[in-house]
């Protein structure tokens, strides 16, 4: 898409929100690295992050400020994009003793308009830095301060503002509507809806493949199930393989090929559940198994399509390009085992990976699903991680764990769709916690494991919060799960948030 609004990322944990929010309202939006400011292209507007760093350190970030200017258009720096952007003026930045950490309050001066028009005269907003604005060039106007009297706000001319806060967390009360009035100053504005870009990704994805074969790995899960009705979508000749891990939750299988069946897309299902079962015997460290499950994992998938893969085509999103490009963190080391293995990595090297849904959100990938004709059941599911119920069997994965397992998350998610919580969470599922405890089955004693219930909402997996489940709805998954499934005498509704609990249990 032509002129987006242009992102720079200065490392800042709440970068990729900006992007984000922009889309909400309704703009196509992307992130670029600071010295990529040349391959933005002619964008509508240019934003400037935050950063953990300051400005003052020797090797600190830079941006090309001659080239910012040339480009003509509205800029906005945020926080240590303000800091900058106050230095590029002329002006200087003080280093803080401490960190500014949290809520404060903004006033907007009288003389405002432009980024605060229509704003409520004093509102939250959401700081998080440690330098401030010392001294201002010539010309810089403030146009609000915080309740000391603190700049937090300047204008250095009609096209250059900038804010010391965050506009783009929930706790920057007026956020959303100061990022609006800021896109309001650029023209040419990119409207983004997803049913017009879905005819932009059938045109791409068909240039790109240029009459290629595709290969393309399905797991019933959202990101691969739209990848694949995209695919088709543009008439592309592709194999869509699906393995059967046999780490997969109860009937899984049978669902997936029906409901490909449903929308006419043809899969190969591979049935290599033994051996991902024998792979895993007697191995309890959570990143051996990991290792297993991925290696085996592209083996049995290439073993089915053999080595004249011309291209292959995954279903990678956007948080994960920017998570892999930008930080070591754990996020980026789950995709490792996934997209980013050696095998795949090596294809990639080749140019023989597509990966179409590369600039989209979870939110819009599953709206690009509906506009393709995907049945709620499909868009509306919650992720599953790739290496399937042996991440929610702490220790070593067995049959008869995993059907305990099976059997509990049944009845555990068929209630929550039942009392319609299954869309208002972003994931829930059952585990297994390895550890007999001693309780009364009948008359008799009975030794025998316990199981956790977790269910959380999150935007984007990164954060998650537990769901307050009502009690009624807990005691009826809980007296279901004790009568119906053998091997348990126990349930524990997990209380955790993340961090520091991740969201699966390895
Ligand atoms: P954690 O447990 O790290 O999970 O809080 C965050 C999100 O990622 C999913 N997850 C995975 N997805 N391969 C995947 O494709 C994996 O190895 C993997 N591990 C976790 C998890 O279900 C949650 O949505």
């Amino acid at each position: 898409m032509e002129h987006p609004i242009a992102v720079i990322d200065f490392g800042s944990q709440y970068t990729q929100l900006i992007v984000r929010r922009i889309r909400e309202l309704g703009y196509f939006s992307k992130l670029y690295q600071p010295e990529e400011l040349r391959e933005t292209g002619s964008p509508a507007a240019v934003i400037l992050s935050g950063g953990p760093r300051s400005t003052l350190e020797p090797g600190a970030p830079d941006i090309d400020f001659d080239h910012l200017v040339a480009m003509g258009v509205p800029v906005l720096g945020v926080c240590y994009g303000m800091q900058l952007l106050n230095r590029k003026f002329g002006g200087e930045v003080a280093p803080g003793n401490t960190r500014e950490y949290g809520p404060a309050t903004l006033m907007v001066e009288p003389v405002a308009g432009g980024l605060f028009e229509g704003l409520e005269g004093h509102s939250q907003i959401w700081m998080s830095h440690s330098d401030t604005v010392s001294v201002l060039p010539p010309g810089c106007e403030v146009v609000g301060r915080n309740l000391d009297g603190i700049p937090v706000a300047l204008r250095w001319n009609e096209r250059f503002h900038g804010i010391q806060f965050h506009p783009e967390v929930s706790h920057t009360h007026e956020g959303t509507a100061i990022l609006r009035n800021f896109l309001s100053l650029a023209s040419n504005l990119p409207k983004f809806r997803i049913s017009s870009f879905k005819d932009e990704l059938v045109e791409r994805v068909r240039s790109e493949v240029a009459g290629r074969k595709v290969v393309c790995g399905v797991s019933g899960g959202v990101d691969s199930s739209v990848l694949a009705a995209l695919l088709h979508e543009a008439q592309i000749d592709t194999r869509n393989i699906f393995v059967d891990t046999g780490l997969l939750r109860a009937d899984e299988a049978a669902e997936v090929e029906s409901l490909f069946a449903e929308v006419g897309i043809e899969i190969e299902t591979i049935d290599a559940s033994q051996r991902f079962l024998s792979a895993l015997a007697g191995v309890s460290d959570p990143e051996e198994k990991r290792r297993i499950i991925g290696r085996l994992f592209v083996e049995v998938f290439f073993d089915a399509v053999g080595e004249d893969v011309e291209l292959l085509a995954q279903g990678t999103l956007y948080p994960d390009v920017i998570e892999s490009a930008t930080s070591g963190s754990i996020a980026s080391t789950i995709k490792t085992h996934h997209n980013r293995v050696d095998r795949i990595m090596q294809l990639k090297a080749e140019g023989r990976v597509v990966e179409p849904l590369d600039e989209l959100f979870k939110d819009e990938v599953r709206e690009l699903g509906r506009v393709l004709g995907l049945p709620e059941r499909v868009v509306g599911r919650h992720p599953f991680p790739g290496p399937g119920l042996a991440v929610r069997c702490p220790g070593e994965v067995t049959e008869e764990k995993l059907a305990i397992i099976r059997q509990a998350d049944k009845i555990y998610i068929g209630l929550l769709r039942e009392r319609h919580w299954y869309d208002s969470v972003w994931q829930a599922y059952a585990a297994l916690i390895p550890v007999k405890t001693v309780g009364v089955k009948g008359d008799e004693r009975s030794y025998e494991y316990a199981l956790s219930l977790r269910a959380v909402t999150s935007e984007d997996a990164m954060t998650a919060a537990w769901v307050h489940l009502p009690y009624e709805l807990l005691a009826e998954v809980s007296n279901r799960i004790l009568n119906e499934v053998p091997g348990i005498n126990r349930v524990l509704y997990d209380i955790s948030t993340k961090p520091p609990a991740s969201i699966e249990w390895e």
